[in-house]
């Protein structure tokens, strides 16, 4: 017998970022994080539990490079966990792509191991709750359990029963903001996020960034629920810089030498954020905030896109043969089955 189904989840972008674990196995965070789904950002993974099979297999789909043997192992690791729920014993035939490039600053993770988690539940018809899915995606990949429910969600660090998982804060036609996504690198980031929250604590400012967050939190959620964008934007900015500071103030020791701190920005990000300083004094509302990547993501309410287009497209040819993917992604849906075949 054969048990299968497909599932979409999208990435998430985070306004209050997590970064820094005080449980690394169990990826529990030392704060709550604010995110919205992005509508043009997912992956779609489908799930076969096949009793032919010897071993789990995944095919990454649209992927140019070999898949890392780490990764592999953490997405067995991933449906080892739910077969474990489910009783079953087959091994699974794991398909999956993204609809945009991993490794840049959108969170791949978060996308795929939401989608990983859904697809895999389904197949095995587990019912589990939005909570539960967000718990479970979770220990898949922390930011994963953000892309489970729907529209701008907040991941509770831990609740009164010391649960941790994500819920909807307000639907995706809750505010129609507007998420330009700039990817002026497609190489891949040299240190993970999982090194870089294992070094968070590390840096001097850890501590005060912690002691900040709970006014950051209230200040950011009201300003969202409230739909102030201006609040919000700049909320979200100085959010942004407080993550890259506390990343780069965390030394590290490579196999190729020693390093001050984690640096995910590149030249061209720097170039947009400051371009973004000049086109607000400018009148231009708009505000970035960048994960651990050089991806810049671009804040704007829907009247200003064309505006803030063009002033992307005036910077990014400023350099001959320079080009940028774009992408404009709206606040979206959580993850979802879309598809299953031969279920129980
Ligand atoms: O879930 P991870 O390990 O990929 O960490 C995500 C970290 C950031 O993207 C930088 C912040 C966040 O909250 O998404």
């Amino acid at each position: 017998m054969i048990f299968k189904a497909t599932a979409e989840a999208p990435s998430n972008l985070a306004f209050v970022k997590y970064w820094g674990k005080r449980d690394n196995g169990l990826r529990l965070p030392t704060n709550n994080s604010i995110s919205v789904n992005l509508s043009d950002a997912s992956t779609i993974t489908s799930v076969e539990f096949d009793p032919d099979l010897k071993e789990d297999k995944l095919t990454i789909r649209n992927n140019t490079k070999p898949i890392e043997p780490e990764f592999s192992k953490r997405v067995f690791k991933h449906i080892d966990r739910i077969r474990n729920l489910s009783g079953y014993t087959h091994r699974a035939n794991i398909q999956t792509r993204n609809t945009f490039p991993s490794g840049v600053g959108i969170a791949s993770s978060a996308s795929g191991f939401a989608a990983l988690t859904v697809a895999a539940c389904a197949a095995l018809e587990l019912k589990l709750s939005t909570k539960e899915l967000s718990e479970l995606a979770r220990l898949g990949s922390g930011s994963a359990c953000r892309s489970i429910p729907d529209g701008f969600t907040e991941w509770i660090a831990c609740d009164e029963e010391q649960r941790s998982y994500a819920i909807e804060l307000a639907s995706p036609s809750h505010w129609d903001i507007q998420i330009i996504t700039v990817i002026v690198s497609n190489q891949t980031k040299q240190i993970s996020s999982t090194i870089g929250h294992d070094l968070a604590k590390t840096s001097p400012f850890f501590q005060t960034r912690i002691s900040a967050m709970p006014v950051r939190l209230e200040t950011l959620r009201s300003a969202l629920l409230e739909r102030e964008f201006q609040i919000f934007g700049r909320q979200t900015e100085l959010e942004a810089i407080s993550f890259h500071t506390i990343a780069m103030t965390s030394p590290m020791q490579t196999a190729s030498g020693w390093n001050s701190g984690i640096y995910y920005w590149l030249p061209e990000s720097l170039e947009i954020m400051l371009a973004v300083q000049n086109w607000r004094s400018g009148g231009l509302e708009v505000y970035f905030t960048l994960d651990a990547g050089p991806t810049v993501h671009l804040l704007c309410l829907r009247n200003a896109v064309p505006q803030v287009l063009a002033a992307i497209h005036e910077i990014e040819s400023r350099q001959i043969e320079r080009k940028w993917d774009i992408l404009i992604n709206s606040p979206a849906k959580g993850a979802r089955v879309i598809k299953t075949e031969g279920n129980l």
